[in-house]
């Protein structure tokens, strides 16, 4: 059986939502302490819809397909579904990952909570902080 099933060779190949939003309402940063890699993630909101989203990966292949399924999982949806979204969901919609590389997922789904964070935080909406009890913003990767 191949090492990574054809949805991540094809997310990896053509990525989905390449790029930076200039007008972007959240953007979240966030790194891999072990690999180094690093993602940021762009988000529209309109009417708490994410009517758009982009994101840069420096990162290894799954990194990369993990990143470019989950902007496809938050397109469209409301913002507090988009908090949802879980690495395992990501993982499930590229028909799996290898253990070894499950990590790079976790850091899509973190990726995604910083920018919502982003946007709470820059609108002046109330949230628990619990929600982001585990997501910061990498401080290598600030301008
Ligand atoms: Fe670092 Fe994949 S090896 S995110």
């Amino acid at each position: 059986m191949a090492l990574y099933s054809d949805k991540v060779m094809d997310h990896f190949q053509n990525p989905r939502n390449v790029g930076k939003l200039d007008d972007a309402d959240g953007v979240g940063e966030v790194g891999n302490a072990k690999c180094g890699d690093i993602m940021r993630m762009y988000i529209k909101v309109r009417d708490g819809v994410i009517v758009d989203c982009k994101f840069n990966t420096f990162g290894c292949g799954s990194a990369i397909a993990t990143s470019s399924m989950a902007t496809e999982l938050i397109k469209g949806k409301p913002v507090e579904e988009a908090l949802e979204l879980s690495n395992k969901a990501v993982v499930e919609a590229l028909d799996g990952l290898p253990a070894y590389k499950l990590h790079c997922s976790v850091l899509a789904e973190e990726a995604v909570k910083a920018a919502v964070k982003d946007y709470y935080d820059k609108n002046g909406i109330a949230y628990d902080p619990e929600l982001f009890k585990n997501v910061e913003n990498c401080e290598h990767c600030q301008e």
